[in-house]
């Protein structure tokens, strides 16, 4: 396996771990909703926003186990945000991460209370992980991503104007926000644990806004173009909904030339980082050229 992923993998094993220690031996929550929980969060996601995470935290100088609440953080409330996404209300998917979505599962009653247990323990996590104002920093920046000026707002936008056919400059807000931010957050709330200087972070930051919009754009392309048993989820869901996406705007090409200018973006951003910046530069291409 090539280095940086392995470094992934480490990232990943170390989130799981902690998550695990977290949610699963805690007799204070209900032994069902322990069983939901887990049956969402431990499905096999890529654990992207924690790597984000992780890695930011140490190329900006800090130790990564100082970052494992917001990485933990994160992923709980990414967890919740598919829960709810894929409810009938919303997109009505059937399949995620390779299984039944949770509501097809279990109802939709407890799909929503999963999804806000997730949510809200998110901030328990982290605030519990805070030891000084880097941390604090930290729970105010992914508050800020996932709420009403992050992605609460881009989904809000998504669902409300689904089917109306709207224009890029709305589709653009759509995807910043309902997607961008919250993996921007994350690498902004691992510099922030580092104490990163001003100038590292209005770098990083741009690195995330970009290789998120990239994310959601290769998103768009797969629900067209990919394998739903490699996705494990279902493809043709946006067409099913009437969604504009990037891919109904400019075509298949049209769309991964914009994924291919976003990735360039990104790139530029880590220059100065030299050698140090290798890994966050292989993830940018890897989010890229994803088949899944
Ligand atoms: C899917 O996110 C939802 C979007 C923001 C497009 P991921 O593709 O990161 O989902 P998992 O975590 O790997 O399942
Ligand atoms: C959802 O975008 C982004 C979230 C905040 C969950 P999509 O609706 O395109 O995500 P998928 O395709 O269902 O994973
Ligand atoms: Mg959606
Ligand atoms: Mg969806
Ligand atoms: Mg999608």
């Amino acid at each position: 396996m090539a280095d940086w992923l392995e470094k992934w993998a480490g990232y990943t094993r170390m989130t799981e771990d902690a998550l695990k220690a977290y949610l699963l031996d805690d007799d204070a929550i209900p032994v069902k909703l322990r069983e939901t929980m887990a049956y969402s969060l431990f499905a096999g996601g890529k654990r992207l926003r924690p790597a984000l995470v992780l890695a930011s935290c140490e190329l900006c100088g800090g130790e990564a186990k100082t970052a494992l609440p917001f990485a933990c953080g994160i992923e709980m409330i990414h967890t919740y945000s598919l829960i709810h996404d894929d409810l009938p209300a919303m997109d009505n998917d059937d399949f995620r991460r390779g299984k039944p979505t949770l509501h097809k599962q279990f109802g939709e009653d407890q799909a929503i209370l999963t999804g806000d247990a997730l949510l809200h323990g998110a901030f328990e996590i982290m605030l519990d992980g805070c030891h000084d104002f880097t941390g604090v920093n930290a729970v105010r920046r992914i508050a800020h991503a996932s709420g009403m000026r992050g992605m609460s707002a881009g989904q809000w936008v998504d669902v409300t104007l689904t089917g109306t056919g709207f224009d890029e400059a709305t589709m653009r807000y759509i995807h910043l926000h309902k997607t961008a931010d919250l993996i921007r957050g994350a690498i902004g709330a691992g510099a922030d644990v580092a104490g990163a200087s001003k100038e590292m972070l209005a770098r990083l930051d741009t690195y995330g806004q970009e290789i998120g919009y990239t994310f959601q754009i290769v998103d768009d392309v797969l629900d067209v173009e990919g394998d739903s048993a490699e996705l494990g989820k279902r493809v043709g869901s946006d067409e099913g909904n009437h969604k504009t996406t990037f891919v109904t705007l400019f075509g298949p090409d049209g769309a991964k030339e914009q994924a291919r200018l976003h990735t360039a973006r990104a790139l530029e951003m880590l220059e100065p980082f030299a050698e140090k910046g290798n890994f966050l530069r292989e993830l940018a291409l890897f989010l890229r050229d994803r088949k899944h």
